[in-house]
């Protein structure tokens, strides 16, 4: 089969489509025909041996995100049929309740192989439906980015009607938030380096925007937004940078998502101001197979659809990774196979 993996060395020069076994379902194992990819940030860092301590020795085949058609089964599987469509969770191991070091010890694209490859075979517990209404390459946008979003504002974060959420920038994570956020009723509060994207949030739902770049001390910005009391959540996707404001910006008793550390890993903020306001720092990775069918039943009831912004070819990873690098997007790019 093709694949599109990291092979020899760690460098990006490494990633290249190559080609291995057809792999054979086994007990309780799908054969899944994959349809389409979704980038994410980290596989930015994955080929250079970025992502986490413990990642599979190479060849690793790239990305975490994808969807494709049960093409066969092995003995004994009951949860799917041949020519159902599914999604290879991002946690195979992580299907329900809290984390913990078994469930989290793999993860596809980085700890085992992922999802740039003709067919993907695991056991049939670690797919998961995605909704009916989605088109291949929107589904294939769901695994990471959506679920961690929803894992946050959800089932962390028990999101109500009248919420008010701040979501720092418009990436993949972002968006999904502000959809997710506005599905629950919740008043959504974005931050952007560009007014254009701002623009862009306010169509897919956000109620107010802040240009980060124009307004550094956008935490004061969001407390007069929401008379002087903050906000009950905040999607964290800065880090070192912008938890200070996050403090700033979040009600006392409120939940800042640790997510993402797109601008440092180091913790610079006011440990005072966490102590005293009773915030809720709660550190995000991904969500579990509930979460997701949670998730998928969600957005089909209220025909939710991700925003993409631009397919690629299988053979145009490279190029699909660059597009991501440049920070033009909108949306979520995508891979149709
Ligand atoms: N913990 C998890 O489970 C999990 C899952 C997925 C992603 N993540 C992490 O979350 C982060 C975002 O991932 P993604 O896939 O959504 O990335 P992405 O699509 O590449 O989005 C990045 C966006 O973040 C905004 N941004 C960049 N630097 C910023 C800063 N200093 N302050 C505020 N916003 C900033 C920018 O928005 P504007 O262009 O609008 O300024 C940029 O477009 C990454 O760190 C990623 O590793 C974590």
């Amino acid at each position: 089969m093709k694949v599109f993996q990291v092979e020899g060395d760690w460098t990006m020069d490494n990633v290249r489509v190559s080609s291995r076994p057809d792999p054979v379902p086994g007990r309780g194992q799908m054969r899944v025909a994959m349809r389409a990819a979704a980038i994410n940030y980290r596989d930015l860092l994955v080929p250079l041996r970025g992502y986490g301590q413990r990642m599979k020795a190479l060849p690793l085949i790239m990305l975490c995100d994808g969807v494709g058609i049960v093409e066969s089964v092995g003995p004994e599987v009951t949860r799917f049929r041949v020519g159902e469509r599914v999604c290879p969770l991002y946690f195979p191991n992580w299907l329900a309740g809290p984390p913990d070091p078994h469930k989290m010890a793999a993860a596809l694209g980085s700890e085992v192989d992922g999802t740039m490859a003709e067919f993907m075979v695991g056991s049939e517990d670690s797919f998961a439906a995605p909704p009916a209404s989605l088109d291949d390459e929107e589904a294939a946008t769901l695994p990471t980015a959506a679920l961690t979003a929803w894992r946050a504002l959800v089932t962390e974060g028990r999101i109500g009607a009248g919420d008010s959420v701040l979501i720092q920038g418009t990436g993949g994570v972002a968006l999904f938030a502000i959809q997710i956020a506005r599905m629950h009723g919740a008043r959504v509060i974005v931050t952007s380096s560009s007014d254009d994207k701002l623009e862009r949030a306010r169509q897919l739902g956000a109620d107010e925007g802040i240009n980060y770049r124009e307004v550094p001390e956008w935490g004061r910005r969001v407390r007069d937004l929401t008379q002087g009391e903050g906000v009950d959540q905040v999607i964290e996707l800065g880090g070192e940078n912008t938890l200070p404001q996050s403090l700033r910006a979040v009600r006392t008793g409120g939940t800042i998502s640790m997510i993402g550390v797109l601008s440092g890993g180091k913790m610079s903020a006011s440990l005072g101001q966490v102590v005293t306001r009773h915030v809720r720092l709660q550190g995000i990775t991904v969500g579990n197979r509930d979460d997701f069918e949670a998730m998928s039943r969600a957005m089909a009831r209220h025909g939710t659809r991700p925003c993409i912004d631009r397919v690629f070819a299988f053979d145009e990873m490279l190029d699909a990774l660059e597009h991501l690098r440049s920070g033009r997007h909108f949306g979520k790019i995508a891979i149709r196979f």
